[in-house]
């Protein structure tokens, strides 16, 4: 039914096997700093009217493998599909990111929310997995992912995008059970959608814990890494050849890199702020880790590229006792508009080619 994977490289990492050369893709690898994305979004209208057409979802995952040897494809869409289809009505305002016209602003909101159907309210993320996975062809696998329950809540709560988390942090030291029950029902919606994305054909999971880093220690532990433990243990990732490896991505993680290593995930995402050999060591081999250059990396030259991308490699080899084992390269957050396509196909190259020898 499905083709054989020809490169299970990315896959083979996430089990932390043996691999000829370390696996690498880029959060937002399909995006604006490419033109080809460019000239699709003006033929559609918008962002949101891409990602709801499941064969212009297809066409824009797929462009950036067809100028980098990328090892991994990641589905086009967004995190905020979930809360969209709870009602909240996602839409966006050029330069100022997402907004909901419904935020949650009250007990009752929150009592009112409930787990969307995967197959009706939100099936034009499953269609478009379904044929991703079929024009891939096993060229390379296929991501899934979702928010994390805090991050998710934050946009719910805040309305759109914040800089200072007013409105959730209240709600945090206010109404902390209030807050428990939005992150409960938000977690059920998480797990039921990477589970619909895994039968649909994904076959690795990631979920983008953006803002955990913005949460104080005690917080984090109370308001995050708990519903990111439930979803590493409740979470059914398939057996065997065709299971699904999970990674738990967080910005400004870098603390709490035992705990996420202790949740039960496969795989553990980190942004460029920790060292990661240190993380290496730290997580003493019960993970498999993904990260963690700079995304600013790519303003530099060529030979800045490859340089950095030298130092990422090797800091995880020394951490790991000198094995490449169980590390999937990846920029420690998503790329912007305004890089440079040529420095990305850099970029790529050098992981390949430096972690090869
Ligand atoms: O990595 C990929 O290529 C897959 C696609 C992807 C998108 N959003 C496409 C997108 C993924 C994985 C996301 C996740 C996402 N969405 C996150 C977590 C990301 C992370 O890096 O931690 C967040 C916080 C969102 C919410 C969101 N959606 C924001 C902040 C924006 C940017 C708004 C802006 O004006 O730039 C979006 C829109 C969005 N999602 C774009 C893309 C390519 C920009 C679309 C466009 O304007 O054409």
């Amino acid at each position: 039914m499905t083709s054989p994977l020809r490169n299970d490289r990315f896959l083979r990492a996430l089990r932390r096997e043996p691999v000829d050369c370390t696996p690498v893709w880029l959060m937002r690898q399909a995006g604006r700093y490419l033109p080809e994305y460019r000239a699709t979004r003006a033929r559609a209208g918008s962002f949101l009217a891409m990602a709801k057409n499941p064969d212009i979802a297809c066409e824009v995952t797929l462009q950036p493998l067809e100028r980098f040897d990328l090892d991994a494809a990641i589905l086009f869409s967004d995190i905020l599909t979930i809360p969209d289809a709870m009602g909240l009505e996602l839409y966006f305002v050029d330069g100022e990111g997402p907004k909901f016209r419904h935020p949650v602003r009250s007990v009752a909101d929150i009592a009112k929310l409930a787990v969307p159907d995967m197959e009706t309210e939100l099936r034009y993320v499953m269609d478009a997995v379904r044929v991703i996975r079929r024009q891939l062809d096993g060229k390379v696998p296929l991501i899934g992912f979702s928010g994390s329950p805090w991050t998710l809540a934050c946009y719910m709560v805040e309305g759109g995008g914040s800089k200072d988390y007013a409105r959730i942090k209240a709600l945090a030291l206010n109404e902390p059970q209030a807050l428990h029950q939005l992150l409960g029902v938000v977690t059920d919606a998480v797990i039921a959608y990477l589970s619909a994305q895994r039968l649909a054909g994904a076959q690795a999971l990631q979920v983008f814990d953006t803002w955990g880093g913005v949460l104080s220690p005690a917080m984090y532990r109370e308001f995050s890494l708990p519903y990111l433990t439930r979803i590493a243990h409740e979470l059914d990732r398939g057996q065997g050849a065709d299971r699904a490896p999970l990674i738990l991505f967080g910005k400004g993680n870098g603390q709490h890199l035992e705990a996420l290593a202790a949740s039960g995930t496969d795989a553990v995402g980190v942004d460029w702020t920790t060292e990661l050999g240190d993380a290496v060591r730290r997580t003493g081999g019960r993970v498999a880790l993904q990260g963690n250059l700079d995304p600013a990396t790519l303003y530099g030259s060529p030979e800045a590229i490859r340089r950095e991308v030298g130092v990422v490699l090797d800091s995880y080899r020394d951490g790991n006792g000198g094995s490449r084992e169980g590390h999937v390269f990846n920029l420690g957050h998503g790329m912007s508009p305004d890089m440079n396509p040529e420095h990305v196909a850099v970029l790529v190259d050098a992981v390949h080619s430096h972690s090869r020898r």
